[in-house]
């Protein structure tokens, strides 16, 4: 498929936007300033926090917020256990999901969970974090997908 180009500058903080990549949903989140305070706190339940498994990532997103941009996050939105959309849960400690929960994307089929950089919970039928595909920034407002 070929690269998309997206406009982000009209997504608010907090906002997550779906684009279509390769027929992949792609999800764009400004992350704010509280949610990426927040990220180091899922870090006892999280399976790979460090990123350590190499086909999730491009190198570039292989730090604690899996991006280029702190603030940017870009995922596809394709659960890694049997390919269901999750749903984004930017809420903090949801009466449904628990006392732990800071902010994520929950998957409904069988319950997965991921935190704000796409990271899975451990002990979850999904295996691994979610994918960041490749991206660059065209300049500040523009970022190309692919
Ligand atoms: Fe997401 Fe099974 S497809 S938990």
């Amino acid at each position: 498929g070929a690269p998309v180009e997206v406009d982000i500058s009209g997504i608010e903080p907090g906002q997550m936007i779906t684009v279509e990549w390769r027929g992949k949903p792609i999800w764009i989140t400004h992350r704010t300033q509280t949610m990426l305070e927040l990220l180091p706190k899922n870090r006892p339940r999280l399976a790979d926090p460090d990123s350590e498994v190499t086909t999730q990532q491009p190198e570039y997103a292989r730090n604690p917020h899996r991006s280029r941009k702190p603030e940017i996050s870009v995922l596809v939105g394709v659960c890694t256990h049997l390919g269901c959309t999750p749903i984004y849960r930017p809420e903090i400690k949801p009466e449904d999901l628990g006392p732990h929960w800071y902010g994520g994307y929950f998957c409904t089929c069988h319950g997965s969970r991921f935190d704000l950089a796409g990271r899975v919970w451990r002990n979850q039928p999904a295996p691994t974090n979610l994918v960041v595909p490749r991206h660059m920034y065209l300049d500040e407002h523009r970022i190309v997908i692919g």
